[in-house]
C-alpha cells in the first residue's frame, strides 16, 4: 500500500532538491562548474556525479592542480586526461585561473561518460573534447599532448605497458592509491616506492602521498 506522505519516486524529488541546491549555489558563487553540476542533475540522472566529485575526489584533484603548478609555469597546449570518467578534473582545471591552458581532451573507455563530460564542460566549447577509446589503443605519437594525466592506474592492468605508448619525454601526472577492498580497483599499489617503482619514469620532478580516512593516495610528476 503506498505511504501517502513519501513521493512515488523519492530519487526523483531528490535530484529535484540537488538541482535547485546547486543551480543556487551556482548563482551565488557565479561558478559554471558548480552550475554544470547543476546541469549533469537535471540531464543526466543516472550519471554517478555524487561520487565523482565528493570532497575526498575534488582533495585528490586539487593536490593535483596545486603540485602541478609547484612543478611547472601552468601553461599547455594540450592535455589529455586519461580515464577521465565525467571530466571533473578537467572542469577543475577550467576553473583555475592560475592556469593557462589551450585544449583539454577526456578519454575513458565507457561509452557512458562522454555525454556527462560534455555537460560538465560545456562552457569551454571547442577548448574541450570527451572522447570514448581504449588509452592503450592511442596513438600519442600523432597528437603530441603536452600532459599526460592518468589518475586512474588502480584501474588499469599495466601501467608501465601503458607508459611505454608515450613518446619519451612526454610530461605525466599519474596517481593511484592502496585502497584494495574497492572491487574495481584492479592494480593498487601498496605504498609511494611501490608505485615509482611501477612507473619507472625517467624523470621525477614530484613524488608524493595524500593520506585519506580509508586509504593512501600516491602522486607521481615526471617525465617518461
Ligand atoms: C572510477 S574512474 C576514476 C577514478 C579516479 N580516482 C579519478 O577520479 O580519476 C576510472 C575510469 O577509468 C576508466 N578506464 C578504465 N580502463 C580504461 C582504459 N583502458 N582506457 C580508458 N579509460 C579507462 C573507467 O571507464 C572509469 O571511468
Amino acid at each position: 500500500m503506498m505511504d501517502a506522505t513519501q513521493p512515488d519516486d523519492p530519487g526523483a524529488d531528490w535530484r529535484e532538491h540537488a538541482f535547485d541546491l546547486t543551480r543556487g549555489i551556482a548563482a551565488y558563487t557565479d561558478n559554471p562548474l558548480v552550475a554544470g553540476l547543476a546541469r549533469i542533475i537535471a540531464n543526466h540522472p543516472n550519471a554517478d556525479i555524487g561520487n565523482a566529485f565528493n570532497h575526498k575526489q575534488v582533495a585528490c584533484k586539487m593536490w593535483a592542480r596545486d603540485k602541478l603548478l609547484e612543478s611547472g609555469d601552468g601553461s599547455f597546449r594540450r592535455i589529455w586526461i586519461l580515464g577521465g570518467w565525467y571530466g571533473v578534473l578537467a572542469a577543475m582545471f577550467f576553473d583555475d585561473s592560475r592556469f593557462d591552458i589551450e585544449a583539454i581532451d577526456s578519454i575513458d573507455i565507457d561509452p557512458a561518460v562522454a555525454a556527462v563530460a560534455e555537460t560538465l564542460n560545456r562552457p569551454a566549447g571547442e577548448r574541450f573534447h570527451a572522447l570514448t577509446a581504449d588509452m592503450y589503443a592511442l596513438d600519442y605519437g600523432a597528437a603530441r599532448p603536452d600532459l599526460v594525466i592518468n589518475t586512474s592506474c588502480e584501474h588499469i592492468a599495466d601501467v608501465r605497458g601503458w607508459l611505454d605508448l608515450l613518446p619519451k619525454g612526454t610530461q605525466v601526472l599519474l596517481q593511484s592509491n592502496d585502497y584494495f577492498s574497492e572491487p574495481t580497483h584492479i592494480n593498487c599499489v601498496a605504498s609511494l616506492e611501490a608505485f615509482e617503482q611501477l612507473a619507472g619514469l625517467a624523470e621525477l620532478r614530484f613524488s608524493g602521498s595524500l593520506p585519506m580516512k580509508k586509504y593512501t593516495r600516491f602522486m607521481l610528476i615526471g617525465m617518461v
